[in-house]
């Protein structure tokens, strides 16, 4: 079994990923914690409930987390999430109640008092694991691995050059790629190979069960916004954390932007091997970035797994 914390800004590829997180009978989801990012803070945490409720997961401790980043304002991706954040498929709101604890609290708990490693994978802005990792730093030593989907090793999404969970907290994430825990970037540079069609949706959508209904109409809805083939997104991360083995993952030199100039929110991975010079690169941390998937394979694992 695998120990897993996901942090959220549920998204419908936020959601792609609870259902997996959820239902895969090789992951502990030990808890969810929820920020700003695609959609408000109310937003995201109504919609991460709604979607646990889909999966038929057990209760699984939801915590509040940051409304804001840490220097900019919010920048909502609405146009690519709806202006629920789930694609505006009207699902009933979920009964479960919010965790008491704040999200760094809950985090400190359950690392805490987890007798096995735990894994953290944050889909979103990197707010809440950076206030985590500057309130407890004892408790942060004890994180196996930080598995993020974020960045990119080329090109970006929010802009030209930045990827949009960097982009909307640039500080966080430089605090996150500086904290010394081992991470793993799932980044642009795979985010969109794992890709899924209306023929997808449609076989889910024939199914009876509630949680292949439920992807199969968030999987269509997408559709309708961005079109033909739709990435499965920040599931990737979650199957990465799961299976390794299936990524073709490379050691490089990683400086987060956190200028206020065109690059802002940049994640400027170092690929040069040919000599080494004494730049911003020298002496920055090392990130295990993802270059390559078995796409076929995580597609076909999160079928199975949301069918299953
Ligand atoms: O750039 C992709 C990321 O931004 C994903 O986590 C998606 O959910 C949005 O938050
Ligand atoms: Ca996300």
């Amino acid at each position: 079994m695998k120990n897993l914390i996901l942090d959220v800004d549920t998204g419908i590829d936020d959601a792609f990923a609870l259902l997996f997180a959820a239902r895969h009978p090789e992951i502990n989801l030990l808890g969810v914690t929820c920020v700003d990012g695609n959609t408000s803070l109310p937003k995201v945490i109504k919609n991460t409930m709604k979607v646990l409720d889909a999966a038929g997961a057990k209760a699984i401790p939801v915590a509040a987390g940051a409304t804001r980043p840490l220097i900019d304002e919010p920048r909502y991706a609405e146009m690519v999430h709806g202006e629920d954040g789930l694609g505006d498929l009207g699902t009933p709101d979920s009964q479960r109640a919010l965790d008491s604890r704040p999200a760094v609290i809950l985090l400190r708990d359950l690392i805490e008092e987890s007798s096995a490693p735990v894994t953290l994978v944050p889909l979103a802005p990197l707010t809440n694991i950076a206030l985590f990792l500057r309130s407890f730093p004892e408790t942060a030593k004890k994180v196996e691995r930080i598995v993020l989907m974020g960045g990119s090793a080329a090109g970006g999404n929010a802009t030209a050059t930045a990827e949009f969970n960097v982009w909307h907290d640039p500080e966080a994430a430089a605090i996150v790629f500086n904290s010394g825990v081992p991470i793993t970037m799932y980044g642009l540079d795979v985010f969109m190979k794992p890709l899924v069609t209306q023929k997808h949706a449609d076989a889910l959508m024939a199914k009876p069960e509630a949680c292949s209904q439920f992807a199969g109409k968030l999987i269509s809805n997408f559709i309708k916004q961005m079109g033909p083939e739709v990435t499965l997104g920040d599931y990737g991360a979650v199957l990465t954390a799961l299976k390794p083995e299936l990524s073709t993952r490379e050691s490089l030199a990683l400086v987060v932007d956190t200028t206020f100039g065109p690059n802002r929110g940049q994640t400027a991975v170092d690929r040069r091997s040919f000599f080494e010079r004494d730049d911003a690169h020298t002496h920055a941390p090392r990130v295990d970035v993802c270059l390559d998937i078995q796409t076929d394979v995580y597609r076909e694992l999160w079928l199975e797994t949301i069918q299953g």
